[in-house]
């Protein structure tokens, strides 16, 4: 695997890539590697020759009373797990590199990125679509995946491709892939290793609730009182507060007041120990 650090050793091993006729899949991160990255990696390689993979944690993406400071960085061990997944590039750029002195673009998508997380985070999306624009241009891929863990982030890039014309000629396809969930059903998160054991162990009502009412409402249960019974569920187990749970169309995030012939999508975030969860599952 070459580790390249500046745009220029990048732009040198993606060409020599291309070189080889090699059909390249991009895999953004912000490392603290787990199981649902790696499993993107592996993805990835079913539809690409070479697989790239991005570390970066993008200051862009985080308000001013967020974890930024407090968020795992770990490249050494990141890199190993990368080598062993057979990765080709590492693309893992300092801050100063990808946002030089004088830097004052700002991506932003209206409408997707405005509720949900986009309403307690202003800035992020902005944050997110911009840093992944420049890497679909810094590294040029031919598709790019995004776990469905952050499903308003996936509809985001999604509409800001869709917008920008991405899908040519460069990204051929952003693929969205099914979350990774521990064995109780907790979906895999860089920030779960913020939370205590007790913490962890509540945490898992928030699956086990979102499923509860997935059933509740496919059996014909009215939407607002059901979404009720989850916020008061996850309260009862040990959550903090909950900034949404939300039924919402699929691709539009538009929330829904009941169950129609789209795709829709069950969405949550909520607060244990200090530290912000979020979730997301098809409802129908
Ligand atoms: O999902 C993430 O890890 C980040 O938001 C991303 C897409 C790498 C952009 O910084």
């Amino acid at each position: 695997m070459q580790t390249a650090t500046t745009l220029e050793v990048l732009r040198s091993a993606v060409a020599a890539l291309r070189g080889e006729g090699k059909r390249l899949a991009l895999v953004p991160t912000m490392g603290a590697l787990h199981e649902g990255h790696l499993t993107l990696v592996r993805e990835a390689r079913q539809h690409a020759d070479a697989v790239a993979v991005s570390i970066f944690v993008n200051p862009k993406q985080f308000g001013p009373n967020e974890d930024l400071d407090a968020y795992p960085r770990r490249m050494a061990a990141d890199s190993a797990l990368l080598e062993g997944e057979g990765v080709e590039l590492l693309w893992a750029p300092t801050v100063e590199a990808m946002y030089p002195g004088g830097f004052a673009t700002n991506v932003s998508v209206t409408g997707v990125s405005e509720g949900l997380c986009g309403a307690s985070r202003p800035g992020h999306f902005d944050g997110v679509a911009t840093v992944v624009l420049k890497l679909f241009n810094q590294v040029g891929p031919d598709l790019a995946l995004f776990g469905e863990k952050d499903w308003q982030q996936l509809a985001v890039i999604r509409r800001m491709a869709r917008d920008l014309d991405l899908t040519l000629p460069h990204v051929d396809a952003i693929i969205g892939v099914p979350t990774v969930r521990e064995a109780d059903g907790l979906a895999l998160s860089s920030r779960n290793q913020y939370l205590s054991p007790e913490a962890r162990a509540q945490a898992a009502a928030l699956p086990q609730a979102m499923r509860e009412t997935i059933a509740a409402l496919r059996a014909g249960s009215a939407v607002a009182p059901t979404l009720a019974t989850l916020e008061a569920h996850l309260l009862q187990a040990g959550f903090d507060s909950v900034d949404y749970a939300t039924l919402a169309d699929a691709s539009s995030l538009v929330s829904l007041d009941a169950l129609g012939d789209t795709p829709a999508r069950l969405l949550v975030a909520a607060r244990i120990g200090g530290t912000r969860l979020i979730d997301n599952m098809a409802v129908e």
